[in-house]
């Protein structure tokens, strides 16, 4: 149960709370039926009923910017950055080259048409949609900016070798490591957009909601993509953003503005932001029921809390099946990250874990980005070899060997055993 591990108690103990007042017809849950909800609790140990389907395809392209074969792995909607193509780039993933989660297709939407609502009983003088506080984008960039470097990492990122490391058979977008991304994130702090909205002292939930079309999985229409986050996490560390790396945010990122959850799995931090539902009641989504927990039979039946913080990684900047000339020094490089802190320590096998040696740290490990290292290696006899990276964060969680499995494949987190050939 590591991965629960990463919930706080506090957390879990709050999510049991908002489960039993929705029960008790005390929650909104809209999108979600009491049905759907009833079903969760009763989840089978397999977690079957609850699968997301495939994604709805939407008729145009779902990505607007060029996606060219060296840089990315196409992925339905959405597409996956290749590691190799990130050796060189700097702490920042370029923009042209950071992966994309869409759940249907990116909008093109007018900044200058575009405003953001905020609503609902956790604000004073705001009872409902009724009497909403808007702020415009001139209005967004007029308060006092912050910058923040963080990643965005998917929930199911590193899916795909819970299949082809541990034999597991998992539902989901088969991504390998390349669902993530570091930016510079410029844009204000949520907490001071509420207190501007006037934030009541009852809210408790808040719930950002995108402008992206409504989402269909299963014959079933979703409604539009949206996440609650608990205030205290949206009061901490969360951003609406419209800058990435100095640029106004590109479209397949969430122009104009997105929400920014530092460390939390992807899917808190909302593209193409329109509204954000303030509650004084605890609020849920499908992105907080059905998807986003764990589920299968190392979990409780009604699946884990919602997911929040990310696990520990570690990827190197290299193709896989890479080929490397024997008897030559090469340095091997990769980086390494956590959603509970800065990574402190990396360790480097390059003869299939047999032994391991500790990389040299480039970086100094900070929260919510990753750290990049290096190791030089001299390759000995041709063949096929397998490098592995291991990495400890400063909250002390170190890549285990093999990752408990959940049914949708979120939270990766053991070490992955990259292939490579000496020639
Ligand atoms: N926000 C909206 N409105 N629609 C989406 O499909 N996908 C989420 C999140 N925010 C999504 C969204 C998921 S699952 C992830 S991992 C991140 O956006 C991906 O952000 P990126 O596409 O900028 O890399």
């Amino acid at each position: 149960m590591r991965a629960v591990g990463s919930v706080t108690p506090h957390e879990t103990a709050y999510d049991r709370r908002r489960l039993r007042q929705w029960l008790a017809g005390q929650a909104r849950a809209e999108g979600v039926t009491r049905r759907r909800l009833l079903t969760l609790l009763a989840a089978t140990a397999g977690g079957t009923a609850l699968s997301a389907a495939a994604p709805a395809h939407a008729a145009g392209p779902s990505i607007l910017k060029p996606l060219p074969p060296e840089w990315f792995i196409p992925r339905g909607t959405n597409a996956e950055t290749r590691w190799e193509a990130l050796s060189g780039t700097g702490h920042h993933t370029p923009n042209e080259l950071f992966f994309v989660r869409n759940h249907t297709a990116t909008p093109v939407l007018d900044a200058a048409a575009w405003r953001l609502r905020l609503w609902g009983d956790g604000l004073r003088g705001a009872p409902g949609e009724d009497r909403p506080v808007e702020f415009g984008y001139d209005d967004l960039r007029a308060l006092p900016a912050v910058t923040r470097t963080a990643f965005v990492e998917c929930a199911g990122n590193g899916r795909s070798y819970y299949t082809t490391q541990q034999g597991e058979t998992v539902n989901g977008t088969p991504w390998t490591l390349g669902a993530v991304g570091v930016a510079r994130w410029r844009g204000v702090r949520l907490a001071d957009v509420l207190r501007r909205a006037g934030l009541s002292s009852h809210a408790v939930d808040v719930q950002p909601r995108g402008l992206d079309a409504e989402y269909v999985s299963g014959g079933e229409n979703l409604g539009r993509v949206r996440r609650p986050l608990p205030l205290g996490k949206a009061l901490e560390d969360v951003l609406l953003a419209y800058e990435m790396n100095g640029e106004p945010l590109p479209y397949d990122h969430g122009y104009p503005v997105r929400v920014l959850v530092p460390s939390w799995v992807g899917i808190s931090s909302v593209k193409w932001v329109g509204d954000i539902e303030v509650s004084a009641h605890p609020l849920f989504s499908p992105w907080n029921t059905t998807f986003y927990r764990l589920f299968g039979s190392a979990y409780p039946k009604e699946g884990t809390a919602p997911l929040t913080r990310q696990t520990v990684k570690s990827a190197f900047e290299l193709a896989s099946g890479a080929t490397f000339p024997a008897g030559r020094r090469q340095v091997l490089r990769g980086r390494s990250w956590s959603g509970a802190g800065g990574v402190a320590r990396v360790e480097v096998s390059t003869d299939g874990g047999t032994t391991w040696r500790p990389a040299r740290l480039h970086d100094r490990p900070r929260a919510g980005t990753w750290t990049r290292w290096s190791l030089p290696w001299t390759p000995a006899a041709p063949g096929p070899a397998q490098l592995l990276a291991r990495a400890t964060d400063t909250a002390g969680r170190t890549q285990p060997d093999t990752a408990v499995p959940n049914t949708e494949g979120y939270l990766f987190g053991a070490v992955v055993r990259h292939p490579v050939t000496v020639l």
